[in-house]
């Protein structure tokens, strides 16, 4: 499968905290093309089934509630080395060891609301794209 396509969310802090605006700005200047984009609210249904593999983690309950509390962005990215290099625009989950100038070292609360998701995979960036957009959606 080509590399070239990751998937994002910009996360309910973020959103509340009106960083909406500079996150995608940091997204663009990145490098990144927005081949798909929308504001949206996950229930809490759809948010367990979206963290599905995280389910046996103590945190999932937890993720589940925070990522089903307000809206959200969802979008489908696209650039060479798109899952790697998006990963290290992000920083690390923790934001308090997120290297400075990453979107989380600027923009996160804390390791829960940590303001943005990117794809561990090309393979499940595919997977969750398809899980916000349909076909008609994806440019
Ligand atoms: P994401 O999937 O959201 O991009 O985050 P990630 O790959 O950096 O981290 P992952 O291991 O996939 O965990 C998914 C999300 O669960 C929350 N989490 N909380 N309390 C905790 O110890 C803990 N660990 C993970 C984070 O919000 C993380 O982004
Ligand atoms: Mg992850």
């Amino acid at each position: 499968m080509k590399d070239n396509k990751t998937f994002t969310m910009i996360k309910p802090d973020a959103v509340g905290n009106g960083h909406i605006g500079a996150i995608l700005d940091q997204i663009i200047k990145g490098g990144f093309k927005i081949t798909a984009m929308k504001y949206t609210k996950l229930t809490e249904q759809k948010a367990g089934e979206f963290y599905e593999v995280h389910k046996e983690r103590p945190f999932y309950g937890e993720l589940v509630s925070f990522m089903s509390s307000g809206p959200i962005v969802a979008a489908i990215l696209e650039k060479d080395n798109a899952v790697d290099d998006f990963r290290k625009l992000i920083g690390a989950t923790d934001p308090s060891k997120a290297d400075k100038g990453t979107i989380r070292q600027l923009f996160a609360e804390s390791i829960g609301a940590n303001a943005i998701h990117g794809s561990d995979s090309t393979e499940n960036a595919q997977i969750e794209g398809s899980f916000f957009f349909s076909s008609l959606e994806k440019f």
